[in-house]
């Protein structure tokens, strides 16, 4: 090659301009190729990195959709400007309070509207989680008047139309789950829930049902297939009333509570799936909990979320699935399984290889904030393509 020549002033800025293209249009690739599954970001430890890192450690994995326990303003702060889209909680204990129209304004107006305002995106509101698990009856009953009371504070804010309200259920709700046409609430749910999917259907939001395949092979190994559950390769089980076809137990719980909504009259309400996961270790008795079949519950259902899915039921309808968790959590309560369901070690090390590489940086970039790290990551690209463009000259 001959030496290259001094490049005048003209092709310099004309190398700069192409430069900066080249940076923004990777951006926007990045953007546009985020992924489709989301993750639950709970909190029940004490050794978790800082929100500001965690916000890194999820854009370079292209993950952005959050859903949250809580409204926890250090984390909607740290998001900002990073186009995460996030469904907050209202803790159970905080939900009797809300029934109250002016409780239900005063928690908007101090955990979302301030950060709606910042540009934060809050799209959900869930109100308690699994309230129907328990016995608390006095939750129960006030479930849906927090719901109504949190919608209408919303209108009264402006915020009609920006932010869906409502809970996440258990799949403890269901009586029947299988077959899937024959999917039916538990009775005593069932008082609860035709109110609620009225409100559901009136205001447009989604029913969320956290599902754990897990526990159905953990309770029955030797008959619960594990292929079946693990969306290997299986004959899968065909539903005698719809002749339609299975291959996995999440797609079949899915449908089940399509079936269960439907028997209840109502056609549009959209299922989304609140939680779902599979823990990479567990107490002796805790069977299939293992890093193995964690990985490949996980990674198979990934693949499955990025080709967008939908259910035997409702084929054109993707499904959507929050994971469960991001981080393993060390202080949850019960048995050893609750603290492993995350997909990393509270040090932003993989539990298992799904394919997802993240990184987490340091902990010093707190100093710098994420604006700080974007920018040093911005100059490397500058230099390593300004030298690339010379090497090429
Ligand atoms: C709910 O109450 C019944 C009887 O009233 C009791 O047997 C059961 O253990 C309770 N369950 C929980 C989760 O508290
Ligand atoms: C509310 O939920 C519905 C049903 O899942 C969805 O189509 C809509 O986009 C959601 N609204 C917002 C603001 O995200």
């Amino acid at each position: 090659m001959a030496a290259a020549p001094e490049p005048s002033r003209a092709a310099a800025a004309a190398a700069g301009v192409l430069l900066v293209l080249a940076v923004l249009l990777t951006e926007h690739t990045l953007a546009a190729e985020a992924l489709s599954i989301g993750v639950n970001y709970g909190q029940i430890a004490n050794n978790l990195p800082s929100p500001r890192r965690v916000s890194s450690l999820l854009s370079s994995l292209k993950i952005s959709k959050v859903k949250l326990y809580d409204a926890d303003p250090r984390v909607l702060h740290a998001f900002l400007g990073t186009g995460v889209e996030f469904v907050v909680g209202i803790g159970n204990e905080h939900v009797p309070a809300m029934v109250t129209p002016a409780a239900a304004h005063a928690w908007l107006q101090q955990h979302v509207a301030p950060h709606l305002r910042a540009g934060a995106r809050i799209t959900c509101i869930t109100v308690g989680n699994e309230a129907f698990k328990g016995n608390d009856t006095a939750l129960q009953a006030s479930l849906l008047p927090a719901m109504r009371a949190v919608h209408h504070a919303l209108g009264a804010l402006g915020l009609q139309g920006r932010v869906n309200v409502t809970t996440a259920h258990s799949l403890d709700i269901m009586a029947v789950s299988y077959p899937p046409s024959a999917g039916a609430f538990h009775p005593t749910a069932a008082a609860h829930l035709r109110p609620f999917l009225s409100f559901l259907s009136a205001t447009g939001a989604p029913f969320l049902i956290n599902c754990y395949p897990f526990f159905a092979y953990k309770d029955d190994p030797a008959r619960v297939p594990l292929e079946y559950v693990l969306f290997q390769p299986n004959a899968g089980v065909t539903d005698p009333h719809t002749r339609l076809n299975y291959d996995n137990m999440l797609y079949a719980q899915v449908d089940a509570v399509y079936a269960a909504i439907q028997a209840m009259g109502y056609t549009d309400v959209h299922v989304k799936v609140g939680e779902t996961g599979w823990p990479s270790r567990g107490d002796p008795d805790e069977y299939g909990a293992t890093p193995e079949h964690a990985g490949t519950y996980i990674g198979n259902l990934l693949r499955r979320i990025e080709m967008k899915q939908g259910t035997p039921l409702r084929p054109a309808v993707p499904v959507d699935v929050y994971v469960f968790a991001l981080f393993n959590e060390n202080l949850k309560p019960g048995p050893a399984s609750e603290r492993n369901y995350g997909l990393f070690y509270p040090d932003g090390t993989p539990v298992y290889n799904v394919g997802l590489r993240g990184y987490l940086p340091p902990p010093m970039a707190d100093s710098q904030g994420s604006e700080g790290t974007r920018q040093v990551i911005h100059l490397l690209a500058l230099i390593f393509m300004a030298s690339v463009a010379f090497a090429l000259s």
